[in-house]
């Protein structure tokens, strides 16, 4: 039996498919407590141990959150080398239950650009998952939305170019089996932390119909209420894609 808030009361037939998040805030979270940055990123990993574990039980089928982009290597050497041990931090402390959860690990990205060590890593997190049914826990990791774009249509070109498919016959659903989330649900809900109302290159192809909730607590401060929050919120929204409401 899924667990309930009675300020949130969730329709547990209605429970999102998919979910992203944009985990923002570490820093700020950090900074107020006069903690280095990298501090809050330690306690990010954290909540999303909380929010998988919760997802999964509510019944959504994935969550996806966004670990690295491929901007983030602006930031300092060091910071970005911590963000790099994290898997270690992660799977060290949650791969047995989230095992036990039947959770299944994924990555999107360039995981080939990262240090070879936090590579493995997450291999063998994604190895020793690769059977599990629950929830599918996707890291976005040296990710980004545009790249992933034109990545997706130089595999649509090579296609093309080696006659497996007519240009006429592309649409967007094989357009959509090329990018690095072919296979995974729909995403229904796209919530970002943190205050700030920005994409910032996070699945532009997939959230062209997602409801999005921009929440102004610090990722490190999310817990099973807001979750439970949010989609409460994403209950109460009427969705139409384009349609109209009959
Ligand atoms: C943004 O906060 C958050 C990140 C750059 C993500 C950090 C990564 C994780 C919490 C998890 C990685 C875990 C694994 C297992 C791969 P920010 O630093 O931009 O916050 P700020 O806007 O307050 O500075």
């Amino acid at each position: 039996m899924a667990k309930q808030f009675k300020e949130y009361p969730l329709d547990l037939n209605r429970i999102p498919a998919h979910i992203a998040f944009i985990m923002d805030g570490n820093g700020r979270w950090a900074k107020k407590r006069m903690m280095p940055r990298t501090f809050g990123h330690h306690e990010g990993t954290k909540t999303i141990r909380t929010l998988a574990l919760e997802a999964n039980a509510l019944g959504v089928k994935a969550m996806t959150v966004y670990a690295f982009s491929t901007e983030n290597f602006k930031r300092d050497a060091s910071e970005v080398d911590y963000i790099f041990k994290l898997p270690k931090e992660f799977f060290d402390a949650y791969l047995k239950e989230l095992i036990e959860n039947n959770v299944q690990i994924m990555a999107i990205g360039h995981l080939d650009r990262a240090p070879k060590e936090t590579q493995d890593l997450i291999r063998e997190g994604m190895r020793q998952t690769a059977h599990n049914t629950g929830i599918k826990l996707v890291f976005a990791f040296i990710y980004g939305g545009r790249d992933e774009i034109v990545e997706a249509a130089k595999k649509v070109a090579v296609d093309v170019k080696e006659g497996k498919v007519d240009v006429d016959q592309i649409d967007e659903d094989y357009f959509a089996s090329k990018l690095m989330t072919a296979g995974l649900p729909e995403i229904d809900l796209m919530v970002r932390s943190s205050g700030e109302y920005r994409l910032s290159n996070f699945l532009l192809w997939q959230l062209s119909y997602s409801e999005f909730i921009f929440e102004d607590m610090y990722w490190p401060d999310f817990d099973e209420k807001e979750l439970h929050k949010c989609i409460y919120i994403y209950q109460q929204r009427q969705r139409r894609f384009g349609g109209v409401i009959k």
